[in-house]
């Protein structure tokens, strides 16, 4: 057989399950793959087999693994990838202990990443988005979601997704757009917040003829929307063709998780605080739990969400870094697995699974992405490590040896003595 890239002497390699989302105590189990070799053409996966086999193949370009560990490119489905400015200034405020929500009480946090995007040119958000996007994947990210809601007004939302399509457009990591109009309330409509939402709603038309988004997502929050706003505005995005998210239940335990299930949105996000209602009815749901532990980190809370209760219960478990300006300031997916470990008490298996197949579900995309097979895209990384026990171990730092996107190398470590 000829092929255009032939990856061989994987020493482990993680397919994962080609159906999926893959829910509850089946998380927790793993085909691992010895002595293995992958072909890619035309971008996609067409055959795997043992190494022995691969070496009488013929190919464009060959990648030794050098028995190093091999899985599919990392799926982050929520980050607030578009966005002006950064916010340092509010790190000391963390400090002395001012909470988050009242940060964004004072006009602060995501309300002053809002007027910094507003004040950006199209090609400014752009140009920093790349940087962004090459930064993750280096980090082995090969497919992302990507939200707006730093805009909060017609103009500067569409602004936003506008940029987050140029950015999919030009970057080879895949984006799924999310409109997230509904992230805050400005002063402006500090009363009124009805009124608000419908702002954001009366867009939900122009954005679906566009095809600006594929989802829409809201922050069901304390002194943001509430349950029943949410409830409302989602269900019209649904009547709009889009299928939904929520942030659900990160600070104050509304009951966002409780709503996510009701209304059959695709992803339940965050799952901080929880109830145990929430967590039953999410694992009797189709609904996918995305759990941001490094948000929970970041924003020095110790109450972590309950993964353990909620694989155990039967939910699906997607993990993602929540990249952003304010609560979770790091393209590193790679330590938010070792984050899930630690503090989430999530297996590497369970983890393994959260971070391809089921984030690649949670974000419409278990059909391309997410798992190594026949027919997928070749988004591969071979990772300087043994097994696939080693990434959230040995954590803080970048494990990416090689990494494929569409069968393209798109990253390569440069060590002094590679
Ligand atoms: O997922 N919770 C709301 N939105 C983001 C934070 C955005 C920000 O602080 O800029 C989150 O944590
Ligand atoms: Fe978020």
């Amino acid at each position: 057989m000829h092929v255009d890239l032939l990856i061989t002497n994987i020493g482990e390699l993680l397919p994962m399950a080609q159906q999926g989302p893959v829910k509850g105590k089946q998380m927790n189990e793993l085909t691992v793959l010895h002595d293995m070799a992958i072909g890619v053409k035309d971008g996609k996966i067409i055959w795997i087999g043992p190494r022995q086999e691969g070496k009488g193949f013929t190919a464009e370009k060959t990648v030794d693994a050098e028995n190093k560990l091999v899985t599919p490119g990392l799926v982050d489905p929520h980050t607030h990838l578009v966005f002006g400015g950064s916010r340092e200034r509010e790190m000391s405020l963390k400090q002395q202990g001012v909470p988050y929500l009242e940060i964004l009480k004072q006009g602060g946090g995501i309300l002053s990443t809002v007027a910094s995007t507003k004040q950006a040119s199209d090609e400014e958000l752009l140009k920093k988005a790349l940087f962004h996007l090459d930064r993750m994947a280096s980090y082995g990210i090969t497919t992302i979601e990507g939200k707006s809601g730093y805009g909060l007004d017609r103009e500067t939302e569409l602004k936003q997704l506008e940029v987050v399509r140029a950015a999919n457009e030009k970057h080879p990591i895949d984006i799924v757009s999310t409109f997230l109009g509904a992230h805050a309330i400005p002063p402006a409509y500090k009363e009124n917040s009805d009124l608000f939402l419908d702002k954001m709603a009366a867009m939900f038309a122009e954005i679906k003829e566009k095809d600006l988004a594929e989802f829409v997502d809201i922050f069901t929050e304390t002194g943001v929307f509430t349950v029943a706003q949410s409830r409302k505005f989602l269900q019209t995005a649904k009547e709009h063709g889009f299928a939904v998210k929520i942030h659900a239940d990160e600070i104050d335990p509304l009951g966002g998780t409780e709503l996510a299930a009701d209304i059959g949105a695709v992803s339940a996000d965050h799952l901080a605080v929880t109830s145990d209602e929430g967590i039953e009815k999410l694992a009797n749901s189709e609904t996918i739990g995305v759990i941001l532990p490094g948000t929970t980190f970041y924003l020095g809370s110790n109450e972590y969400a309950r993964a353990r209760e909620m694989i155990d219960a039967g939910a699906a478990i997607a993990i993602a870094t929540d990249f952003n300006p304010g609560s979770c300031v790091t393209e590193n997916l790679q330590l938010i697995m070792s984050i899930a470990a630690l503090r989430l008490k999530m297996s590497p298996a369970e983890i393994w699974h959260a971070v391809t197949v089921n984030a690649a579900h949670a974000i419409h995309r278990g059909d391309v992405a997410g798992t190594i097979a026949v027919g997928r895209n070749a988004d591969i990384v071979i990772w300087d490590a043994p097994n696939h026990l080693y990434i959230p171990y040995h954590y803080g730092v970048n494990h990416t040896n090689t990494v494929i996107k569409n069968g393209n190398v798109l990253y390569e470590r440069q060590g002094i003595f590679r």
